[in-house]
């Protein structure tokens, strides 16, 4: 992507954001927000009997770039398992971004993604230890 097409993508999510809603009875429903900023972004996640995403959501207010990444958050997450959740990057989601453009703004940029793997996280702990318990 060069500067021009980033910017374009980062508007474009930005204006017609992915997942933009609740969700019915999630398994994560979390809210973050960065020191510095009142904003507040909170992600919903469901999970199927397959123990893949099932359902995305997102809501809540941010900067341009935070509401940017939490739609295109929301698209690259679908149909991966907890653990593939908690284990993307940080990194690789600020090159996908556009590097240049968001890293003078790197909390907000990660501010879904982190949202998201903290309630991914605990989701999975729990389900980890209710099947623990059943065995
Ligand atoms: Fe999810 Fe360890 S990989 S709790
Ligand atoms: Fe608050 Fe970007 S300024 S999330």
């Amino acid at each position: 992507m060069d500067r021009q097409e980033a910017i374009e993508f980062l508007i474009d999510h930005y204006e017609n954001p992915r997942h933009n809603h609740a969700l019915e009875n999630p398994d994560v429903s979390l809210s973050g927000g960065n020191p510095g900023c009142a904003d507040v972004i909170t992600m919903h996640a469901r999970f199927g009997k397959d123990g893949k995403l099932e359902a995305i959501g997102w809501e809540g207010e941010g900067c341009t770039i935070s509401r940017a990444a939490a739609s295109y958050v929301t698209e690259i997450v679908e149909g991966l398992t907890a653990e593939e959740i908690e284990a993307l990057s940080f990194e690789d989601l600020m090159d996908q971004l556009g590097r240049e453009l968001v890293m003078t703004r790197p909390t907000c940029a990660t501010l879904a993604l982190g949202t998201l793997k903290k309630g991914v996280h605990d989701y999975h702990m729990r389900e980890l230890r209710d099947a623990a318990r059943e065995a």
